[in-house]
């Protein structure tokens, strides 16, 4: 069961150095089965990163969350799996076209290649995002309306999943099914500090509610001993599998 729950817990490398992920990497690759990788690293360390996490025995979740024209973020999810990398996101509201034609462009470049097609995410509304936030760009609609409405539309385009908050989880399933992976953030176990999130859960909680993955940074990386955080978490999500 451990092994179950360790491919459903992503660790967020939120640091900015090669080093200080490469320690990182070393610590817990035994223990997550994903590294999230997002702007701040990539933009700073680059393809390498990404790399180093694969050589070290790690998969990557590249987090860079893509939002262009149809054929940039087609080509842009191409790099991605030529990288290697497991996972990668990309904005809903870049549109069904551009999903579409991601999603049409890395399948036949993975057939080609021979190689696992990554698993494909979108993004909806991103959690920060209020009714005003979208007001302000000429969004009339509440936030209750356009996750669910922007997870069909990836659903449509081919995509695996979204990356949802865990209040958003039971949304997301009525409207999309059982055969779509939700992967969620804002998760803290017991023994964890709340940080900036407000609206949390346990990792039990979010695995009964739902979710297929949890992205946990700080309740590992602040923990005074990571790997051993890294393992409740483990035992957490394989109770609720068990349970569920
Ligand atoms: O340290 P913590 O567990 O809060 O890290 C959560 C990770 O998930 C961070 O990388 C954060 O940027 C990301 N995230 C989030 N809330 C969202 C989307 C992403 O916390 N709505």
């Amino acid at each position: 069961m451990i092994s179950a729950a360790k491919k459903r817990l992503i660790f967020a490398l939120d640091v900015d150095s090669f080093d200080e992920a490469q320690r990182w990497v070393k610590n817990l690759h035994a223990k997550v089965g994903l590294f999230k990788v997002g702007k701040q690293l990539f933009t700073r360390c680059g393809p390498e990163i990404v790399q180093m996490i694969r050589a070290e025995g790690g998969e990557v979740f590249l987090d860079l969350k893509y939002h262009d024209i149809p054929n940039t973020v087609a080509k842009a999810g191409v790099e991605a799996c030529r990288l290697g990398v497991k996972m990668f996101n990309v904005h809903a509201l870049g549109g069904l076209e551009m999903m579409q034609q991601t999603v049409t462009e890395v399948e036949e470049w993975c057939t080609a290649n021979k190689v696992k097609r990554p698993i494909m995410l979108a993004v909806t509304i991103l959690t920060s995002s209020t009714e005003k936030t979208l007001k302000g760009v000429g969004i009339d609609r509440p936030v209750v309306e356009m996750v669910p409405r922007l997870a069909a539309l990836a659903k449509e385009a081919g995509f695996d999943g979204v990356v949802a908050s865990p209040q958003e989880v039971a949304l997301i399933r009525q409207v999309c099914g059982a055969d779509f992976n939700i992967v969620t953030p804002g998760v803290r176990p017991a023994f964890a500090s709340l940080d900036d999130q407000k609206r949390v859960t346990t990792p039990f909680e979010a695995i009964s509610n739902g979710a297929d993955y949890l992205v946990i940074g700080r309740p590992i990386s602040a923990a005074a001993d990571p790997a051993a955080a890294a393992a409740l978490i483990l035992k957490e999500i394989a109770s609720a599998l068990a349970a569920g």
